[in-house]
């Protein structure tokens, strides 16, 4: 008889695995720094089995916090000559040696979360937390808003590197002064999965405009040809800054500023409501376009507390049209490719995220498929960083935190397990 496998502890032992005694890796080689949404994803994994180690997660993530709030979205702890680019091309000057650009600002939801695990445990961390998660979610208010919804200033700083979202965008900016450079991750991972060079070449070329411009973010405002009003970042914002409201009220303090923003955020959320396609979608602040992408970040929707069922008709012809959902980019587009990072696989935290988003909406049934489908990938091609949805392949990394952390927390639980996510009333 085959043994029966315990996937919690693979999941375990993976988050494990990639744990550097107070942040986590996403994976080792291919990402063997701290890199923020993923620490956040990391400090959920842990909650359910090591408490306290998820709270050093992040805060270690968050003594990393720029002076003026930015929360960056790699920390390099350690010198590592496999990853490329590294603090030396980013030349930035914050206390750890970091990037110079943010990340989809998850932390607070996951902080509830961690909080409400054990809240006499949390009590001190979480007080202590909670200015520093204020301040992050205030730079973006100061700095990143178009019609209220949340501007990403790189594709990596979205999460979404080489979405199509951005392809329009990035045509418009001519690299040829980039100089040369030697990529590191398709030495680790087959080039066919990763972004191509010409994308590679946009994003180091927008790298060198923030350098050179010191990371001003008043200056990058006015010079950055890249500004893009994002899905992921505004739904996830709205989303975290009602849970730190949440936490916050909890706590006894004010947090009538919060609840301001959250306000504003909803208005952002609705500006990315796309009529030729009837999908939320990214704008082109520079140009004014829309990207025309249906892409799993506009999945994020209920997440981000919306109550909008215009999605779930893309949410349905997507189903018929792949095996595996939800794709990182509408399967019926000429753009998809199911093997090219965000060009068309699946990530499994993303289906979480949408997954809770939905049974929060009272759309139980269309949170358990999508738990279930998810859940069936991991069965069967382990934690990988994303896997293929025409054949349920696995893709990019193997041994990945995040999808580790989205096992244990929400994937590997029969039923789903949203009645333990923090609501928004
Ligand atoms: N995802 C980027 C990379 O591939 C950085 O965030 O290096």
């Amino acid at each position: 008889m085959p043994e029966r496998r315990d996937i919690d502890a693979e999941a375990r032992e993976t988050i494990r695995l990639n744990d550097r005694g107070n942040y986590t890796v996403p994976t080792a080689g291919l990402y063997p720094h701290q890199w923020n949404w993923d620490s956040a994803l990391a400090a959920l994994g842990f909650s359910t089995f090591d408490l306290d180690r998820a709270w050093v997660e992040l805060e270690t993530l968050f003594g990393g916090q720029w002076q003026n709030g930015m929360v960056p979205h790699i920390l390099f702890h350690q010198q590592d000559d496999g990853y490329f680019p590294g603090p030396d091309v980013w030349g930035c000057s914050g206390t750890v040696p970091s990037s110079g650009i943010s990340q989809p600002p998850v932390a607070a939801t996951i902080v509830r979360q961690i909080w409400n695990a054990d809240r006499k445990f949390g009590e001190e961390r979480v007080r202590a937390l909670f200015p520093s998660l204020v301040a992050w979610h205030r730079w973006f208010m100061t700095w990143r808003l178009d019609r209220e919804a949340v501007c990403v200033t790189h594709p990596w700083e979205a999460g979404r590197d080489n979405a199509p979202d951005w392809d329009d965008a990035l045509a418009r900016i001519d690299p040829s002064d980039v100089g040369s450079y030697q990529r590191r991750d398709t030495a680790v991972v087959d080039p066919e999965m990763r972004p191509r060079n010409r994308d590679y070449d946009r994003y180091l070329w927008l790298v060198n405009l923030g350098r050179n411009n010191g990371w001003d973010e008043a200056r990058l405002r006015e010079c950055n040809p890249f500004r893009m009003a994002d899905p992921t970042m505004t739904f996830i914002l709205l989303r975290a800054n009602r849970d730190l409201s949440a936490i916050g009220r909890d706590l006894g303090l004010e947090v009538d500023q919060l609840d301001n923003w959250t306000a504003r955020l909803i208005r952002g959320a609705k500006s990315l409501w796309n009529p030729n396609i009837q999908s939320y979608d990214a704008r082109d602040v520079r140009s004014g376009e829309w990207s025309a992408c249906v892409s799993n970040a506009s999945f994020l929707c209920w997440y981000g507390g919306l109550r909008d069922n215009r999605m779930l008709r893309h949410l349905e012809r997507i189903k018929k049209s792949t095996p595996y959902w939800i794709p990182s980019h509408d399967p019926e587009s000429d753009r998809f490719d199911p093997r090219r990072y965000w060009r068309g696989p699946i990530w499994a935290f993303m289906n979480m995220l949408i997954g809770i988003g939905l049974a929060e909406a009272s759309l139980a049934r269309e949170a358990e498929a999508i738990r279930r489908v998810t859940a069936n990938l991991v069965k069967g091609s382990g934690f990988s960083e994303y896997f293929n949805p025409l054949d349920g392949s696995s893709a990019g990394g193997t041994d990945f935190t995040w999808t580790a952390a989205a096992w244990l927390a929400w994937l590997g639980k029969e039923n789903g397990k949203s009645e333990q996510w923090a609501q928004f009333s």
